[in-house]
């Protein structure tokens, strides 16, 4: 690590949760120039003795308020199941940490704007985890949308094709009241990857969804699902995701005025540092296949996040997905979920 950024300089975390993804944060804090991890809050003493094996020099706790009360921690990073998200984001900023977030911001609209509002007033950065807006890949097409290669975008689709989900820490992932809905689990990445392609048309305005579930018993745990989002100057973008399916297999295709982009990335499974990905992209001339500065993947956007919240707080810097952005991603799956439910489009006025 960078010495100069390593010593007094250094962002001090504590991390809350130490699950499947919490265990991947505190590595990508551990590796990140610039960034600690000085104390880790979990629930039970199994996961608390791997992480006192794994981070000796961290203090570990049982009880989060505990590691809240710690003033050597300047930023906390919550890796929690997502029903806890809410309260504990607000008891962190209410301690005068900056934050970030995991997906979904949290399970409501009135529960993500009362998060950003206390933000604001205690002057906190705010960053929610949608990784894929840092990624080699993902965000290469956006810079190339906002370089007008493509002229104005005007068709997102957004597609994903993958295994089962894994059930998570008691269960969590398979119990509505705790997740909210399977929405706001892995589509809620692509609702906000196709606003932001297509942030040059404003807010989307309706989203209209199907989905289905291949277990009779739970059919609210959808196997399936496809949105189309409209937007008022006649964009809209299309959010497609199977969980029926192997491996991990993700694509993004943007039409404009002028031209076409076509992302895909692919991978045994999501978490792999061997993934095979492209870019292609055409100009309404030729088409030309766009080198990537490094690898793409989750575990490398989440370094990347890492390091975006150190520079911010250091430096001033911009976050990648604010908490205003994180509500939004959060309405575009509600309402898509009330539109499975009521099987017709949901005006965006109705959520937000
Ligand atoms: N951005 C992304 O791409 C991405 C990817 C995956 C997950 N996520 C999000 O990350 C979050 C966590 O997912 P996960 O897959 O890591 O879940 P997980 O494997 O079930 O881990 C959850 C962790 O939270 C801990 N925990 C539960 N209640 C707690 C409490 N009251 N105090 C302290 N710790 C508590 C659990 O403790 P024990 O270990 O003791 O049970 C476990 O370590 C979810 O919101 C998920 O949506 C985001």
């Amino acid at each position: 690590m960078n010495e100069d950024i390593m010593n007094e300089k250094s962002v001090k975390f504590g991390l809350i949760g130490f699950g499947a993804w919490g265990s991947c944060h505190a590595n990508a804090i551990n590796v990140t120039d610039g960034a600690e991890i000085v104390a880790i809050a979990v629930r039970s003493e199994e996961s608390q003795a791997k992480a006192r094996e794994a981070y000796p020099e961290a203090t570990v706790y049982g009880d989060y308020h505990e590691l809240l009360a710690n003033e050597e921690v300047e930023a906390v990073d919550i890796v929690l199941p997502s029903y806890l998200h809410h309260e504990v984001a607000k008891a962190t900023l209410e301690a005068g940490k900056h934050l970030l977030l995991e997906k979904p911001m949290t399970l409501s609209i009135a529960d993500c704007r009362e998060l950003v509002e206390i933000a604001q007033q205690n002057n906190l950065k705010l960053a929610v985890g949608h990784e894929l807006r840092l990624s080699s890949l993902w965000a290469r097409a956006k810079s190339l949308i906002d370089e007008g290669m493509i002229g104005d975008p005007q068709y997102v689709l957004v597609e994903l094709s993958r295994r089962p989900y894994r059930h998570g820490a008691e269960g969590w992932r398979f119990d509505l009241d705790r997740v909210g809905n399977w929405i706001l689990e892995e589509p809620i990445h692509f609702f906000d990857l196709a606003r932001w392609y297509l942030a040059s048309a404003g807010e989307p305005e309706t989203v209209y969804a199907k989905a289905n579930s291949r277990q009779p018993d739970h059919p609210e745990l959808q196997d399936n699902f496809s949105a189309i989002m409209n937007w008022s100057g006649g964009e809209y973008a299309v959010v497609t995701q199977t969980l029926s399916a192997f491996e991990h297999h993700q694509t993004a295709k943007i039409t404009g005025t002028k031209g076409a982009i076509w992302a895909s990335w692919s991978g045994a499974m999501d978490r792999t540092r061997h993934p095979t990905f492209f870019l292609k992209a055409f100009d309404g001339e030729e088409v030309r296949e766009i080198e990537l500065e490094r690898s793409a993947g989750e575990l490398f956007e989440l370094e990347d996040q890492i390091a975006m919240l150190v520079k911010a707080i250091r430096e001033g810097g911009a976050i990648a997905c604010p908490g205003e952005d994180g509500m939004w991603s959060v309405g575009m799956c509600l309402a898509a979920q009330k539109s499975v439910d009521e099987n017709r489009p949901v005006n965006m006025g109705e959520i937000l």
